[in-house]
């Protein structure tokens, strides 16, 4: 197991901007996602580690080791793209090969770490199969082995389930998963979907127009989002503008229209610049934080009054686009007997104190 370090790196293609100092240490046998909508910079920085492009500032070591100006066959990584790369007139035994082909390892040697990564992508009995025979799936699985078989230090994906469909993304997914914790390999993986990066990582890194936004496991990021991208990218959330009003003790109440006032607590902020008094804020507040408020219900936190806009019944759950004053409120309950309301009908809701963030 190795770590990896970025060190302030950066690239530009020409006048455009690849991406800016990233700064981040991968530990070793770390799961960690680099996540961001297309275009923000994460294939450019994934390149970089396997070799595939130089930064142009910075520095990239492997444990201990500068690799930055090292060729990508002399990194050590293996490395799944979105698209798999295959030969797809050559057998998946061909595809697997290859890599130990180029090199110049002996013929028994290899057909022992063939089967072995096809055996760990649970392919074994596939070596014969040419690659148009088989699924999206199992291609990917081929991708996969092929990455594996050179028993890289390094495990580098790239958007490596975007062509599956959805049933088979959550299975290879997990298969994903459970065999990097097998392995126990260090692993960078690329996404732009922030329900793959939640459930996989250990820790994440938010990027948007090549600049880092935010770096932290799934919970920081989605309890604690540092700006108002980062919490509109993950999740669902409302947000809510308003001026903070006065701040007592823990607590802070901000005015979000002429009649209503909400308190959150001090210490749900981004940062401690964001809660002065009389200045304007940012509230975030995440749908299934949000309760029904049953008449005659006592309770610590905030009661506002919605009325149904949009409702919708998915199965888990019940979703509400309701009108709060001028604001607009999503909320989602989970289906437990809750009774559905429709169009135009009023709920009452609780928000509590401490389901509310303040980003800047
Ligand atoms: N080879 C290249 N030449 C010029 N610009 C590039 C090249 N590769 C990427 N870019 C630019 O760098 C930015 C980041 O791209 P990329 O890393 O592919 O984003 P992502 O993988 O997050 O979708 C984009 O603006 C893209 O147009
Ligand atoms: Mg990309």
């Amino acid at each position: 197991m190795i770590s990896v370090t970025l060190d302030h790196v950066g690239k530009q293609f020409g006048s455009a901007k690849g991406v800016e100092d990233v700064h981040i240490e991968v530990k070793p046998g770390e799961f960690f996602t680099f996540l961001g909508p297309s275009g923000c910079g994460k294939t450019t920085t994934l390149r970089m580690i396997a070799g595939f492009y130089y930064p142009s500032s910075g520095r990239i070591l492997f444990g201990d080791q500068n690799v930055t100006n090292l060729p990508p066959n002399k990194r050590n990584t293996g490395m799944v793209f979105q698209n798999y790369a295959l030969f797809p007139h050559m057998t998946v035994y061909e595809n697997v090969a290859f890599g130990l082909q180029v090199r110049r390892q002996s013929k028994p040697e290899i057909a022992q770490k063939v089967e072995r990564a096809l055996k760990q992508v649970h392919l074994d009995g596939y070596g014969t199969r040419r690659i148009d025979q088989l699924s999206g799936g199992q291609q990917q699985r081929v991708a996969l082995a092929r990455a594996l078989v050179i028993e890289p230090q390094i495990l580098l994906l790239d958007e490596p389930l975007s062509n599956l469909d959805a049933k088979l993304r959550e299975e290879t997914r997990l298969e994903i998963k459970r065999l990097q914790m097998e392995l126990g390999i260090t692993t960078i993986y690329v996404t732009h979907d922030q329900a793959e990066a939640m459930s996989m990582s250990d820790r994440i890194m938010v990027m948007q127009g090549g600049v880092v936004q935010q770096i932290g496991s799934p919970q920081d990021i989605y309890n604690r989002p540092v700006n108002r991208f980062v919490a509109s990218f993950i999740g669902e959330t409302n947000l809510w503008e308003g001026i903070v009003e006065r701040v007592e003790g823990n607590e802070a109440y901000v005015r979000i229209s002429p009649d209503l006032v909400l308190c959150g607590l001090v210490h749900q902020a981004s940062n401690d610049q964001v809660l002065k008094v009389g200045v304007s804020v940012t509230l975030s507040i995440r749908p299934e934080s949000v309760t029904e408020h049953k008449a005659g219900e006592t309770g610590q936190g905030n009661i506002v009054t919605g009325k149904v806009i949009i409702s919708e019944f998915t199965g888990v759950s019940v979703n509400y686009i309701t009108q709060v004053g001028d604001a607009s409120l999503k909320a989602m309950f989970i289906n437990q007997g809750h009774t559905l309301r429709e169009r135009g009908e009023q709920i009452s809701f609780h928000i509590p104190k401490e389901s509310i963030f303040f980003v800047g």
